[in-house]
Parts: structure tokens; C-alpha cells; sequence
């Protein structure tokens, strides 16, 4: 089986999941995004990337049997801030790079697809890829599976017969006991993160939550939005000092293998391992959709 994948790091974790793979699509022209290249190369040094999605030709790609990929979500979400535009309408940048999914759909033919994106899109964007994909979307939560709340819409055509069973998971079973003094805040960056924003963007600063929030590609923001916790939720130790999630933690929030992420252990790699993970997938979701594969036997949940 061949399986193309729009996106870098999941297709690491989906070989992991089919163990097989076949192409790779990465993205060339946004040179932040090498590191997640770098990383999928380091698991699977096989892999095959093949650029840019706008410039790919079909016609010089193998029989195609899965087509997996979650377009950039960044101008559909609202986590993007008002008036700083958010598309609310498919014929903007995101529905351009949505469209390069739709293209590689109809020109490989795929048996099967997967497309993923971000549940606060508008309406209008939302049934737009629903008629374009032929399938209405099913909405997953990855609180289900991990210690994180993350929904998501998941178009696909295998044949999903129920969501995944809950697990149950806490933010605080996934939790490293001692971690290094880095993640913990400045006492100015503590009082940034527990303010609740401006007139414009209010945000209710919470902290040591049951689950984690979304996790997302920066985590220094205020506490309404960002998941912060103190030694006491975790160790019974100090209620004062607060302290962000650590790449591992992140990577256990995603179900992704720990450490996967990990490179060089260079003094920059922090922000980029937040980075990947956060545009990721949940590892533990895709694979009980691909449970439902054909030849797979259904839903192989214990
Ligand atoms: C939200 S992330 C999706 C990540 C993916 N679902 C995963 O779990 O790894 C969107 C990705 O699209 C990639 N991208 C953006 N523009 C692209 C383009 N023109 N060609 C290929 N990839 C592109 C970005 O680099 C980013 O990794």
C-alpha cells in the first residue's frame, strides 16, 4: 500500500501505524518547517518529500491508496485574533492550500483519504469541504484518548463505525515529577500569564486543569489560553512557582512516542518541538480511524 501525506511529522506516526509509506509531501517554501522534516527523516529515514503542494505532478506518483493531510489551519481558526485576518470564507489563502488537497485527490484517485482540520472554522468554510470532499465530517475530541482537549473534524471515507472509547487520561497521569528550572516562569512572565488579556480578547486565567488546553505551536501565552501548572498539582510541592509543559509532556499530550521529537538537544530546540507537535495529530486518533481500514478487521480497541 502507498500512502501520500500532505504533511511531515504524521507521517511518521501513521508508518508507524500502517508501517509502510511510500511519499512524503513537505513543505519547501516555509523554511521554519524544516525542523519537522529533519524529525520525520530521523524516524524514518526513507521518506520521500516531494515539495511544495502546489507544485507536485501527479502523473510521476505510484498508485496511491491512502491520501492523508490537514491543510494549514491558521487562517480558518479562531484562535487566530480579531481583526487580524481570519478567513471566514473558502476562497483565501487556507482554501487555496485546501484546494491543493482536493487536487491530489481527484489526480491520484486515492481508494482511501483522511483530511483534518480545526472544528472553530466558520460554517461556510465548513460545508464548503464538505461538498468538495463528498462526505459529511466527524468530530473527534482527543480528550478521549490523551490528557488533552483538542477537537477536531476528520473527512474521511473509511468507514468509522464509532468514536474512539475514552480513556480517560488526566493532565496530571502524564506529568514529568522534576523538570529543569527553564519551564518554570519569571515572576514578570507570571504575571503576564495570569492576567485575562485585553477588552478585545478576554481570556479567564485557570491553571492546573483536569485536561491540558489545546496544545499550540507557542506555549508563552496567558494562562486562559495556555496550560500552565504548579509543583503542588503535581509533586505536593510549591503553590507559587508555575512552570509550562515540557516538549515531553507535549508529545505525551499528542500520544506521540516520547521523545520523538528530540534532535540534537540544541538550546533552541524547545520552541521547535512545541511547534511541530502543536500543528500535529493525535497519534491515538488516527489510529482508530485507520483501525477501520479495509483488511484491518474494524475496531481493534482492547
Ligand atoms: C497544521 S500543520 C498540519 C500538520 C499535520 N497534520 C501533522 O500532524 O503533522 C500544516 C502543515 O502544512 C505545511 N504546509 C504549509 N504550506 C505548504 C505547502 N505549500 N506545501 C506543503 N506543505 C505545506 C506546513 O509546513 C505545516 O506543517
Amino acid at each position: 500500500m502507498y500512502i501520500l501525506m500532505q504533511i511531515m511529522k504524521i507521517e511518521k506516526y501513521l508508518l508507524m501505524i500502517v508501517e509502510i509509506m511510500k511519499v512524503n509531501w513537505a513543505n519547501t517554501k516555509h523554511k521554519k518547517e524544516h525542523f519537522a522534516i529533519d524529525i520525520t527523516q530521523k524516524n524514518y529515514s526513507k521518506t520521500i518529500q516531494i515539495g511544495d503542494v502546489f507544485d507536485i505532478d501527479y502523473s510521476k506518483i505510484d498508485k496511491i491508496d491512502l491520501l492523508i493531510g490537514g491543510s494549514p489551519c491558521t487562517y480558518w481558526s479562531n484562535a487566530r485574533l480579531k481583526g487580524t485576518g481570519r478567513e471566514l470564507t473558502p476562497d483565501g489563502i487556507g482554501g487555496q492550500l485546501f484546494m491543493q488537497y482536493v487536487r491530489a485527490l481527484k489526480e491520484t484517485k486515492s481508494k482511501y483519504f483522511l483530511y483534518e482540520n480545526n472544528n472553530s472554522m466558520s460554517k461556510e468554510i465548513k460545508n464548503f469541504i464538505t461538498k468538495e470532499l463528498g462526505v459529511e465530517p466527524i468530530m473527534i475530541n482527543s480528550s478521549l484518548v490523551s490528557g488533552q482537549i483538542r477537537r477536531r473534524l476528520y473527512w474521511t471515507n473509511i468507514p468509522i463505525k464509532q468514536l474512539p472509547k475514552d480513556k480517560n487520561i488526566k493532565l496530571k497521569d502524564i506529568l514529568e515529577k522534576e523538570v529543569d528550572d527553564k519551564y518554570y516562569l519569571s515572576e514578570k512572565m507570571q504575571k503576564y500569564a495570569m492576567s485575562s488579556g485585553t477588552k478585545k480578547f478576554y481570556v479567564k486565567p485557570e491553571i492546573n486543569l483536569e485536561k491540558a488546553r489545546p496544545l499550540t505551536t507557542v506555549p508563552n501565552k496567558r494562562a486562559g489560553t495556555t496550560t500552565y501548572i504548579t509543583d503542588d498539582f503535581v509533586n505536593g510541592g510549591s503553590k507559587e512557582r508555575m512552570r509550562k509543559l515540557t516538549p515531553l509532556e507535549y508529545e505525551r499530550l499528542q500520544t506521540i512516542p516520547e521523545n520523538y521529537t528530540y534532535l540534537t538537544g540544541h538550546k533552541f530546540e524547545d520552541s521547535k518541538r512545541y511547534k511541530v507537535i502543536g500543528n500535529a495529530w493525535t497519534v491515538d486518533v488516527i489510529a482508530h480511524i485507520f483501525s477501520y481500514l479495509e483488511n484491518k478487521g474494524g475496531n481493534n480497541e482492547k
